[in-house]
């Protein structure tokens, strides 16, 4: 892609202009000292043109940071280490709009490069979280461990999110940002979860309000969406990502403000593989994160607003286009390819069924194999206020439970002008 390009471009030439950069270096302190005021000095000397580096194995982190950049980079060898005090995180995290969510760390700035050295990252002292909201979703206040935001011309590389406390990452109002070799697990340990997801909203990646985006190299374990597209994601690249999780690649939630209009558009994925969680059978004690939903997960809203967000919502319109999904392979899951134009989050009202006017159209699938533990293999439930459009199939291979494919595995309704899936079922 021509802007990964750039973004190779740039960081070599980061590198040379490296030689001369006036360095910072920050010590952990040690004893659960916070870190963050010595970080946050660091990145006021030195985040312009400089370095700053974190050469300790762990930083404890017990207030909210925004570190700015503009040029130069961070070298992290070892982690954030996120404090586990509930309370004082629900009152201080930082504000995310959208869905009422929140932040603990704001990456901002231009022309910047990001490496974890394969040993540093975020500890997000996650369990404190999973075993306070005990799988209910979207509790206030909950920080995701890093967004980047109000960025452009970036590279984050060789990171690590260990136990994030909510969403691990978000890129946000940022542009020609390149994310590549990441690992993120999220996984609880708490045997009170009694087989319950209680790792939900531990997503991997989101981006909202993003353009020319690109992920590559990801290992994602956790209890939700292993890469989503929130709205106004564009320009967006995914390769190589290799997920164990609740939901593959999301396509939103979107159309949940009913005065909004959301775009997500040039959509390009490629060499993923969704998988169950290996140890479902575990769910009873061992360690736990979720059983796979959808390996590719559509989601929009009702077209009536009904209830307030993060978890009601509905009426925003929009559409999804030029989507493009190559050599996915998905083991085990519910439902391999999933849409649903009816979430609420809330119970559904089957007055408000068929309503959604989010369009999904001209989305494009090569090469797509994999297995379901049940008897679909695919179910688009486009609504009738606007039906779904302009799909094509190319090389499907996706096999139900049972191995002996059957008329009613593959389900598509409103689902019109379509070529390479002969046997979906209205
Ligand atoms: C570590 O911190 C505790 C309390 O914050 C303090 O009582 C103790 O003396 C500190 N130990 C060291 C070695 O600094
Ligand atoms: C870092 O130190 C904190 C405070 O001592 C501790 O709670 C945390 O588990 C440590 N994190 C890692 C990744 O070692
Ligand atoms: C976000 O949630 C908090 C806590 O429930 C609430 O006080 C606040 O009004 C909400 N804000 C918005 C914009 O919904
Ligand atoms: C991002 O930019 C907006 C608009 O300038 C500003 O209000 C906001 O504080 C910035 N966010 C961060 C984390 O700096
Ligand atoms: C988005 O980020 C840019 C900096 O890249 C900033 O100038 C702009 O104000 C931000 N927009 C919003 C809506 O925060
Ligand atoms: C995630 O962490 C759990 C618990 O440490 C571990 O069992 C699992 O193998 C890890 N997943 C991956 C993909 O590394
Ligand atoms: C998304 O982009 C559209 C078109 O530019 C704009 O009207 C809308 O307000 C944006 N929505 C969000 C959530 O940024
Ligand atoms: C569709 O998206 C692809 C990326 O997958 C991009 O290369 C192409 O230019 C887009 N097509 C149009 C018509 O914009
Ligand atoms: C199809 O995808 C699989 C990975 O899921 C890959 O190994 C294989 O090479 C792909 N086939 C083609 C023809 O690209
Ligand atoms: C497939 O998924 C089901 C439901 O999560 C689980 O019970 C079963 O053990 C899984 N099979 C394999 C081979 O992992
Ligand atoms: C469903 O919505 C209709 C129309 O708003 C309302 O009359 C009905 O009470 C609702 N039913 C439930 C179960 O909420
Ligand atoms: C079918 O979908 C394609 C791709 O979106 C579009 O170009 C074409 O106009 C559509 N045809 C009809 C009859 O809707």
């Amino acid at each position: 892609m021509h802007h990964t390009h750039l973004i190779f471009l740039f960081l070599q030439l980061g590198c040379l202009g490296a030689a001369q950069a006036r360095i910072c270096t920050v010590h952990a302190a040690g004893n659960g000292t916070d870190d963050a005021p010595a970080i946050l000095a660091a990145f006021a000397d030195c985040g312009k043109g400089g370095k700053v580096v974190l050469p300790s194995a762990n930083y404890t982190i017990a207030q909210p940071m925004t570190t700015h950049m503009e040029g130069g980079s961070f070298d992290l060898h070892g982690y954030l280490s996120f404090t586990p005090d509930i309370d004082y995180w629900i009152a201080n995290s930082y504000r995310f709009p959208f869905q009422n969510l929140s932040i603990g760390w704001h990456i901002t700035g231009s022309d910047f490069v990001v490496d974890g050295h394969g040993t540093g990252g975020v500890f997000g002292n996650g369990q404190v979280w999973y075993s306070w909201a005990r799988g209910a979703g979207n509790l206030f206040g909950r920080p995701m461990s890093v967004s980047i935001t109000n960025a452009t011309r970036a590279v984050v590389k060789n990171f690590k999110i260990i136990q994030p406390q909510f969403w691990a990452s978000l890129v946000w109002n940022s542009t020609d940002i390149l994310l590549t070799d990441f690992y993120v697990n999220a996984t609880n340990m708490d045997p009170a979860a009694g087989g319950v997801n209680w790792v939900q909203n531990t997503d991997g990646s989101d981006t909202y309000q993003s353009k020319r985006i690109t992920y590559q190299n990801w290992v994602y374990q956790g209890g939700d969406d292993c890469i989503a597209f929130k709205p106004n994601s564009t320009q967006i690249t995914v390769r190589n990502v290799s997920c164990t999780s609740l939901n593959g690649m999301t396509f939103g939630s979107i159309g949940q403000y009913p005065d909004s209009f959301d775009i997500l558009q040039d959509i390009f994925i490629e060499d993923v593989v969704v998988q169950n969680h290996p140890d479902a059978e575990l769910e009873g004690g061992g360690p736990y994160s979720a059983q796979l939903d959808g390996g590719a997960y559509f989601k929009s809203w009702i077209g009536v607003d009904v209830g307030t967000p993060p978890n009601g919502g509905g009426g925003g319109r929009g559409y999804c286009k030029n989507v493009t999904i190559r050599n996915l392979h998905i083991i085990n899951a519910t439902v391999p390819l999933l849409l649903t134009s009816e979430l609420t989050y809330s119970q559904l009202n089957a007055t408000y069924a068929n309503t959604s006017t989010f369009v999904w159209d001209d989305i494009h699938f090569y090469n797509v194999t994999g297995t379901s533990n049940t008897g679909q293999v695919i179910d688009f439930e486009c609504s009738t206020a606007a039906p779904c459009s302009g799909w094509s199939f190319t090389d499907m291979n996706l096999t139900p439970a049972g191995g002996a494919a059957t008329r009613g595995d593959t389900v598509c309704h409103n689902f019109f002008n379509y070529t390479g899936l002969p046997q979906c079922t209205a």
